[in-house]
């Protein structure tokens, strides 16, 4: 009978053993843990989504294809959970040729640079050009397009990945080793951590693409979401959205969100809808809260903050109801919204604007945070 129990005792501990080890085991609520899942295979590199998920129970899904986020679930005043972001259910979606950047990491070069191109230490360089002759994103293969090295560091709350940028990548000098870390904070923040170095003087600027719509799927726009964004200018810009290198004041035109608004409100006085840099309001580069925005039909809100000088927002004027996301959702115009914390674009031939130039010895750093809540 003893010898008995003690092989059952041993079963019980070995099963147990196994449980703990299995990558895929369902979150234990209360607890922070990360599973992951396979997503396809991208140039015959593993795709995996990694799924975080904090105490409260917000979940967060990352591929390590473009470090792409491809799912945060967050909860409505009512406490029902629902997917803010846009995305695609297979990897094929986020592969086919119109994705329009959608939750992916955006390098080397966030926006725009003119022409694609710029001097450097008395050198021209030519980058690939994606957007009516200009550089967008980073280029024709931007690290959107690349598989990152995914590890997940201890506490379950985080996903690391980093990716090596060669010389010469989409025409950009020096090797660049970049490092992004995800992390879930258990007052249900999302928040990114960027680092770079390079060997050669380089211009950096990198960002997140998430497409928010916060309803969760009930609203098929954000034109109810309202918006505040502390910014008292923005970077004007010509038709090609390239920076004039003019800053004008926000005050009395329809790009003043220094007090919350509805996005819809002012939108069809801007030619195209919103798609601009705003200058943010602050000093140094400490992370501040920059930005706030509010679903009343959900009661979610969403706070950003950040340590970098400026905001693209985006009002997803490109869509057009032909991509077909997740959860059957179609993407009509203004599906969702960006807020893409960066430098300015087309930094590297602004002299006027905060530097991008990163040399060798030195470390790029940004920190977002997108920091979920209801009221
Ligand atoms: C950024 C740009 C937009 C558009 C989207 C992707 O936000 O500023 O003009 O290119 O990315 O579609």
């Amino acid at each position: 009978m003893k010898k008995q129990i003690s092989l059952w005792l041993i079963a019980a501990v070995a099963l147990l053993a196994a449980c703990n080890s299995n990558q895929n085991k369902t979150p234990e609520a209360g607890k922070y843990s990360v599973t992951e899942k396979s997503f396809g295979v991208f140039e015959n590199q593993d795709v995996t989504q990694y799924t975080i998920t904090n105490p409260s129970g917000m979940q967060v899904s990352i591929i390590n294809y473009g470090g792409t986020v491809t799912s945060i679930l967050t909860p409505d005043k009512d406490k029902k959970m629902g997917d803010v972001i846009l995305g695609f259910d297979s990897l094929a979606g986020y592969l086919q040729k119109g994705n329009p950047y959608f939750g992916c990491l955006v390098g080397r070069y966030g926006n725009r640079i003119a022409k694609g191109k710029f001097t450097l230490e008395k050198q021209n360089y030519q980058l690939t050009v994606n957007d009516h002759g200009n550089t967008l994103h980073g280029g024709l293969k931007g690290l959107d397009k690349v598989v990152w090295k995914a590890s997940k560091p201890s506490g379950d709350s985080s996903l690391k990945l980093t990716y090596t940028s060669k010389d010469g990548d989409q025409g950009f000098p020096g090797n660049l080793e970049v490092e992004v870390t995800y992390t879930v904070t258990s007052d249900n923040a999302l928040e990114i951590s960027y680092s770079a170095t390079t060997d050669k003087p380089t211009p950096v600027n990198l960002t997140n693409h998430c497409y928010f719509n916060l309803s969760g799927g009930k609203e098929a726009t954000i034109l109810d979401h309202e918006l505040m964004i502390n910014a008292d200018k923005f970077t004007a810009v010509d038709s090609l959205l390239i920076p004039t290198g003019l800053l004008p004041d926000v005050k009395g035109t329809p790009m003043d969100f220094t007090s919350s608004k509805k996005i819809g409100k002012d939108l069809d006085s801007v030619k195209g809808g919103y798609d601009h840099n705003w200058v943010l309001n602050r000093k140094g580069n400490t992370l501040e809260q920059i930005a706030t925005v509010y679903d009343a039909g959900s009661g979610r809100v969403l706070e950003v903050f950040t340590t970098e000088p400026g905001l693209q927002f985006y009002t997803g004027n490109f869509l057009d109801g032909t991509l077909h996301g997740k959860n059957n959702w179609v993407y009509a115009q203004h599906a969702a919204l960006c807020l893409e914390t960066q430098h300015f674009p087309d930094g590297p031939n602004q002299t006027s604007f905060p530097n991008t130039i990163l040399r060798p010895g030195e470390k790029y750093s940004h920190v977002t945070r997108y920091k979920f809540s209801t009221k």
